[in-house]
């Protein structure tokens, strides 16, 4: 019998759509459950975006794309980092991919040798750890629990860069904390990584319009120039506009990195469609009320998250600033009895199933994310889906014995 390939043996399906597909069962089911499982951003694109996708069906050529994007999509993200602070860059440095998602594999596939090192703080967006098993990568996780805000200390980076991994892989705003870095951290952090030259730097930023209490996005670009020839920005059309499912992300990188993820998308994608390039390009060029609005929606709605895990008992959450995760520390649940189920709950993904099957609250256990004292909420819903979610997961906590 033929086998699988054996890097199919790391890979695992993502943990965050097992949490999904359970809800699905159970809604299927007829069963009454509120969604804070998957991090979709709940809002669509505006009209602009939808006119210029009609605009280019209406002349689309049929034809295959440029393997690093279209030029009127280039350009608008030229344009996009340098609002970001990110100047200087060429259609050159700039390269497309099917979302975020594939913009980080093809950057495994083009830095990572097999059996090579990559670091990363935990918590950590799942999808880290199963490319960097797939490419058949090494590991460095570096744990950044609750009792430091889940936030990186310059110490421990620079500890972790002694160590010459090949790849630093830094995510800010943070998927599942919604932590973010302020500029003097930013800026300490950024002096360590100018002094160990071996290491190339990935920073995954495609939350960076989705930060609240006047933090701003702060890059490591800034403070550091120097850090041009090994760093690498990576972007996505998804949360920002709303547009998770037309799969648009990308990349700034030196030039000989962009190219060979180029070279990576002709052997893999080609392209992406002349249709969801407009689109894209129309989303960064145009106006930008919509993501400002909802920015401005999810710190309204994070105000109302941390207020309801205040009133619980023993439930701590680091105090998010961007993004629209919550990620509060649940460990005082484990080794009790939640009274109505009878369950006695012994970890993170015990809590979320009881909380899924007895309170209809879909939430992803922190493990998934490398920390397994806490459990993910993405409050991305509507108002009356959150403030009846929270109040299940208020009397939820409340029925423990
Ligand atoms: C931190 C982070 N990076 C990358 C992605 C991938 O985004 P996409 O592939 O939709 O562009 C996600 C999606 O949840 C994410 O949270």
């Amino acid at each position: 019998m033929p086998q699988l390939a054996r890097r199919m043996g790391q890979a695992k399906p993502s943990a965050i759509m097992v949490i999904a597909e359970k809800t699905r069962a159970l809604k299927a089911q007829g069963r009454d459950i509120i969604s804070f499982s998957i991090g979709v951003p709940n809002f669509l694109p505006g009209e602009h975006v939808y006119a210029a996708a009609r605009a280019a069906l209406e002349k689309d050529s049929g034809q295959y794309g440029s393997n690093r994007g279209a030029d009127a999509l280039l350009d608008a993200m030229l344009a996009h980092f340098e609002r970001n602070g990110i100047a200087g860059l060429t259609r050159r440095n700039l390269c497309v991919g099917i979302g975020a998602k594939q913009v980080l594999y093809n950057l495994a596939e083009a830095l990572l040798d097999p059996g090579d090192t990559i670091a990363f703080p935990t918590p950590f967006w799942t999808t880290y750890a199963d490319i960097a098993a797939i490419v058949g990568a090494k590991t460095l996780l570096l744990p950044c629990p609750p009792e430091q805000d889940y936030k990186l200390t310059p110490a421990q980076l620079d500890a972790a860069l002694a160590q010459k991994p090949k790849v630093f892989l830094f995510n800010n705003p943070s998927n599942p904390t919604g932590m973010v870095y302020h500029r003097e951290e930013i800026a300490a952090l950024a002096a360590v990584m100018a002094r160990h030259a071996d290491t190339w730097i990935v920073l995954d930023d495609i939350y960076n319009r989705m930060v609240f209490d006047e933090v701003g996005y702060h890059n490591v670009l800034a403070f550091e120039p120097s850090l041009r020839d090994r760093t690498i920005v990576v972007d996505s059309l998804s949360k920002t506009y709303g547009m998770p499912g037309w799969r648009v992300g990308f990349a700034a990188a030196p030039e000989h990195v962009a190219q060979a993820m180029v070279t990576l998308n002709s052997n893999h994608i080609t392209s992406l469609p002349e249709v969801v390039s407009a689109a894209a390009a129309a989303a960064l060029a145009g106006p930008q009320d919509i993501p400002a609005a909802q920015c401005a929606g999810f710190a309204r709605k994070r105000d109302v998250v941390l207020a309801a895990l205040a009133q619980i008992p023993g439930v701590r959450c680091p105090r998010p600033e961007g993004a629209f995760y919550a990620f509060p520390d649940v460990s005082v649940a484990f080794g009790r009895t939640h009274g109505p189920s009878g369950r006695l709950i012994g970890n993170d993904v015990e809590l979320c199933e009881a909380l899924l099957e007895s309170a209809g609250v879909a939430c992803v256990p922190g493990s998934a994310f490398g920390e397994p004292r806490a459990l993910r909420i993405s409050y991305a819903c509507p108002d009356a889906a959150l403030a009846e979610g929270l109040a299940r997961i208020q009397k939820f906590f409340a029925e423990f014995e």
